[in-house]
């Protein structure tokens, strides 16, 4: 059977790390021959040729290491500074330093210089997200002739927006290299697809650039789930339920509402304390008997727009618990660190709403795993941006406009009147789409349309538990 080979920026490393994309792929490894190559989180003075591979608790794992000049441009640069912001349209966030793309480009080829030594004529190779878009160039163009695959865990852009980020032909060029290529949600292969339909005719200098033929690239939605299982039992375990003790203590019978995101700007969080302020003010009743607890760990917060975004909802909670604070009352807790999975489904399992409202989303795991960790029997209510991927496959859940924040407030409000035998009825149909769309499936429906035969079952039988997980 042919070996599955996984590529990402970042590498599952020993420990808790942010971000869901780890999370699922542990999985994906568990039971077929491959190994997984990335980044080491290593930085140096000379760019390293040759992978080094490790055993990291039981994956094999192939990482290189960059220079600091590179990583910069690639990671904090044209990734997160040009190709984020667009993605997200969020274009008056984007930095266009065009200089940035050369360093991007230039960890691709460093990236297929030290896997295609690596590589079996039959490996099917599986890439992962807007960090590595030219990955498949780069390693047709050293003669790799192997199934490629990419998946974009974000959104993909309207054209709009993706003609404001430099190079965006040659990114498309690049996406038309990949054999398959999959979105979170249908929205973003409508996006994809009229981008492709309708390539509007672009000009560099003086030369016409020719339209790019997708013909050979086969596209569709997969989108990415979590495992319910684990988390489900996960919330009724010890750990979770020491965290439930000690939030039951300080909390007494305030009704929790939740949210827990890395601090970005596309997870809308100042509008979402906005909203819950209006929640507040609009509902004297409910003072005393409701508490925002907003998890939210730091990230790349060497860039700009990120140390803004944590000072204005530094900004917001002040105001919120200044106004309606009392000496024995706080309206909100406000957590910059990251939690275990343990602590985290124990959180989830006692919030009597989980708030999860990004501006704009790829998916959203933190949406699956609130819903998989709720008691059947006493469900809390999952309000949710109508801009997360997860919309398309939870429409049992209470679906908002997030930058409507007077919208999100009455959201607030009924999901906190909401009778039980609602609750359960909406939670129903939220576990079984959970169920539906677990990640060993999405892994198992992936691999299967990239090389029809080739994906395996087995892989059902491991669970994860342990890596934070905050798309
Ligand atoms: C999102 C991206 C992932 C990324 C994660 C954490 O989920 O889709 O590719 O790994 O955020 O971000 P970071 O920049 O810390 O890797």
């Amino acid at each position: 059977m042919s070996r599955i080979v996984i590529v990402s920026n970042r590498t599952p490393g020993k420990g808790p790390a942010a971000g869901g994309l780890a999370v699922a792929l542990r999985k994906v490894l568990g039971n077929r021959e491959g190994f997984w190559f990335g980044w080491s989180g290593k930085l140096t003075e000379q760019p390293q040729a040759e992978a080094r591979i490790e055993d990291i608790d039981g994956l094999t794992v192939a990482q290189v290491d960059l220079t600091r000049e590179d990583h910069h441009a690639y990671y904090a640069g044209f990734s997160n500074s040009i190709l984020w912001p667009s993605f997200h349209l969020r274009l008056d966030l984007a930095t266009i330093e065009s200089y940035w793309y050369e360093g991007y480009r230039r960890v691709n080829a460093q990236f297929a210089k030290a896997l295609m030594p690596l590589l079996r004529p039959d490996d099917i190779i599986w890439v992962h997200d807007y960090h590595l878009i030219p990955l498949a160039s780069e390693l047709r163009n050293l003669g790799a002739r192997n199934r490629i695959g990419f998946y974009l865990h974000i959104p993909f852009p309207t054209a709009d927006a993706l003609y404001a980020i430099p190079h965006h032909a040659e990114l498309m060029r690049d996406v038309s290299r990949y054999d398959l290529v999959g979105f979170q949600a249908q929205r973003d292969v409508a996006a994809f697809t009229d981008f492709a339909q309708h390539q509007a005719p672009s000009t560099f200098g003086a030369r016409a650039i020719e339209a790019i033929d997708f013909s050979r690239t086969d596209v569709a939605a997969f989108p990415i789930g979590s495992d319910p299982e684990a988390f489900s039992r996960l919330a009724a375990s010890p750990a979770a339920k020491k965290m439930i003790h000690r939030m039951r203590r300080s909390l007494g019978d305030q009704a929790l509402i939740l949210g827990v995101d890395r601090l970005d700007y596309s997870k809308g969080l100042p509008q979402r304390v906005e909203a819950y302020e209006k929640l507040l003010a609009n509902n004297p009743r409910l003072r005393r008997n409701v508490h925002l607890l907003q998890v939210a760990p730091p990230s790349r917060d060497t860039i700009k727009e990120y140390q803004e975004t944590s000072d204005t909802l530094d900004a917001i909670c002040g105001r919120v618990m200044g106004h309606f604070s009392e000496p024995d009352w706080s309206p909100l807790t406000y957590v910059k660190r990251a939690y275990g999975q343990p602590s985290l489904a124990g959180l989830y399992r006692m919030a009597r709403v989980g708030l999860v409202t990004p501006l704009r989303d790829g998916m959203n795991l933190v949406a699956h795993e609130y819903v998989a960790s709720q008691d059947p029997a006493d469900p809390g209510v999952l309000v949710l941006s109508r801009f997360a991927g997860a919309a398309e496959i939870f429409p049992e859940a209470l679906l908002v406009n997030p930058f409507d924040t007077d919208e999100t407030s009455e959201a607030l409000r009924m999901a906190l009147d909401m009778p039980l035998e609602e609750r359960k009825e909406r939670w129903q149909g939220l576990m079984a789409a959970a169920r539906t769309h677990n990640v060993d499936d999405w892994a198992l429906r992936f691999l299967d349309r990239l090389a029809p035969g080739t994906a395996d079952a087995g892989s059902h039988s491991r669970d994860i538990i342990y890596l934070d997980s905050v798309a």
